[in-house]
């Protein structure tokens, strides 16, 4: 009888985790959505800063020794999620997602992490049955947007702000910054974000001056998440209001356009300042929905520009 084993995930699984992981993608856009995509592989990078990732940590399944299934856990202070989730095609339906998502949990768990949970495409029947089985709640929705910067109309006219340079973040904008995660939702802490950006250069964390002493910032990562791709990833974006954000992402879309980047992704989770309609409005696209699913805690409304999602 073959051997299943969930063990932590470590850096010389990465290439057997990245082929594994484009094997799943390719199959599930062809039985999903009808689509016939080549294999896309995460970046090592990408890969390498999960594991590495304060507070994160990974699982995978093997069946005598082939990775076959692989779960990436996240902490951000007492909120933990997880995110990618995969199984090889072929050993589907036979319990193995069921195990990772117990190793993740428990591990997240063990954390104390008082939030808990995910983000599955809303598309996805098949998924939220499978998460709903094991207790996980379904709350609001999360959306993923891009901004192609070959599309000469950057939005509608009056869309235009005036663009302040920022700076870079320096280390005394730090506890700054953790006062406002921890006002947004207590306990909420993406100090890891911070460093693996500047450890793996990612990107970079802009401040933007705003009316007060109110520490906008942004993550944008500007390095290569599937290998080949030429687009920016908003990671984190938070802003006193609406406006101060559309002149951030603005900025973000001019400063990724000089880095010879094509397009710019953003998601967020509903339930704070920003809607979708401020990003139509600026010229981006839908491109995804996805749903967050709960286990523990519960989801927080914020008066505040809160741009981040649960989406690995
Ligand atoms: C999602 C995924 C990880 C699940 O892994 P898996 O090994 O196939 O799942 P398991 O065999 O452990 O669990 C299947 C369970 O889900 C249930 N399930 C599946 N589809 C279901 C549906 N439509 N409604 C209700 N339950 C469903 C099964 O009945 C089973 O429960 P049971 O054991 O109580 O009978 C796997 O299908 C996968 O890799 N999918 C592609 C990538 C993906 O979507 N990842 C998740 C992104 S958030």
């Amino acid at each position: 009888m073959p051997e299943l084993a969930i063990s932590p995930m470590v850096i010389e699984d990465i290439d057997d985790v990245r082929h594994m992981q484009a094997l799943v993608w390719q199959d599930h856009f062809l039985k999903e959505r009808g689509q016939e995509v080549p294999l896309l592989y995460r970046s090592r990078q990408n890969l390498e800063y999960y594991l590495t990732k304060e507070g994160n940590k990974s699982f995978v399944a093997r069946l005598d020794g082939t990775i076959i299934g692989a779960i990436i856990c996240h902490t951000w202070g007492s909120i933990g999620w997880f995110g990618p989730l995969e199984v090889l095609p072929q050993y589907q339906g036979q319990g193995i997602g069921k195990r990772l998502v117990k190793a993740g949990m428990e591990f997240l768990d063990s954390q104390g992490c008082s939030v808990t949970g995910l983000e599955t495409m809303v598309a996805s029947t098949r998924n939220i049955g499978f998460y709903t089985k094991q207790g996980f709640r379904p709350r609001r929705s999360s959306f993923v947007l891009f901004k192609d910067f070959s599309q000469s109309c950057q939005g509608k006219k009056e869309g235009r702000y005036e663009i302040e340079a920022p700076r870079k973040v320096e280390e005394a904008d730090l506890e700054p910054m953790k006062d406002l995660w921890n006002t947004i939702e207590p306990g909420l802490d993406y100090s890891s974000e911070v460093k693996s950006t500047r450890e793996h250069e990612l990107g970079d964390i802009w401040i933007f001056d705003g009316d007060g002493e109110y520490p906008n910032h942004v993550i944008l990562h500007t390095y290569e998440l599937i290998d080949g791709s030429m687009n920016s990833i908003v990671k984190l974006l938070v802003a006193e209001n609406r406006d101060i954000a559309r002149r951030m992402l603005e900025w973000c879309e001019e400063h990724s356009r000089g880095l010879g980047k094509k397009g710019m992704f953003l998601r967020f989770y509903e339930g704070n300042a920003l809607t979708l309609q401020d990003l139509l409005d600026m010229g981006f696209t839908l491109t995804g929905t996805l749903v967050r699913m709960l286990m523990k805690g519960e989801d927080q409304d914020t008066d505040m520009v809160h741009v981040s999602c649960w989406s690995g």
